[in-house]
């Protein structure tokens, strides 16, 4: 069974990605660490991230044991990986990588932007995590504060709404809803009833 979650920075998906993998007892890939650990190679070596030649080469290199890396969760780091992923080189030389994982026996769980409608687009399972930009920014201003990497909330709405608006309008795997996925809004859901439902809709298409 392979579970495709997508859906905008800090909506949640993340953190019902995991539960769903424990859960069902199947590996999990936050996609969003391959772009993140592209990006963070850029950064290591002194390239730009507007280099696409550069940023395409560090994603056919990139180095598996390198996504433990804490600096990946970093605020820079989300969004110079919203940079890299708009190259479609990089996106290309990500997607073997991410079908080999889905193509687990048993299945996978993957979490990213593009998992339900380019990289498994047959997953029979696509849930599409989404809440309001003020919610998620709360979240993430919550999530940093507690990693001691505080900022202004006004500052992580901004990010948060240059990242929807730069991964829902690139030509390369915008960040769309696919056409079979589920739609769970998690603006008025905490953790437990956002893990609820998704439970409740994978158990029926089982
Ligand atoms: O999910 P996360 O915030 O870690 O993703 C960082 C960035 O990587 C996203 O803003 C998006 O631009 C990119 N990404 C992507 N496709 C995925 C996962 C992440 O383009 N499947």
């Amino acid at each position: 069974m392979v579970i495709a979650i997508d859906g905008p920075a800090a909506s949640g998906k993340g953190t019902l990605a995991r539960r769903l993998a424990v859960h069902y007892g199947l590996p999990h890939l936050d996609t969003g660490l391959l772009y993140r650990a592209v990006a963070m190679a850029l950064i290591d070596e002194d390239r730009s991230l507007a280099d696409p030649d550069a940023a395409a080469s560090a994603a056919r290199t990139l180095d598996a044991g390198s996504l433990d890396d804490p600096r990946l969760r970093d605020r820079q780091m989300g969004e110079a990986a919203s940079i890299v992923s708009a190259v479609p080189a990089v996106r290309a030389a990500l997607l073997d990588w991410q079908r080999r994982f889905a193509g687990a026996p048993g299945g996978a769980v993957l979490d990213g932007r593009d998992i339900g409608t380019v990289v498994c687009p047959d997953a029979p399972v696509k849930l599409f995590i989404t809440a309001s930009a003020e919610e998620r920014a709360r979240r993430r201003h919550r999530e940093l504060g507690g990693r001691g990497e505080a900022a202004a909330y006004e500052a992580v709405l901004d990010d948060i709404r240059r990242r929807d608006a730069r991964d829902a309008g690139r030509d390369a795997a915008p960040l769309v809803v696919a056409a079979d996925a589920v739609v769970i809004d998690t603006t008025a859901l905490d953790a437990d009833s956002a893990f609820r439902a998704a439970t409740d809709i994978i158990d029926g298409r089982r």
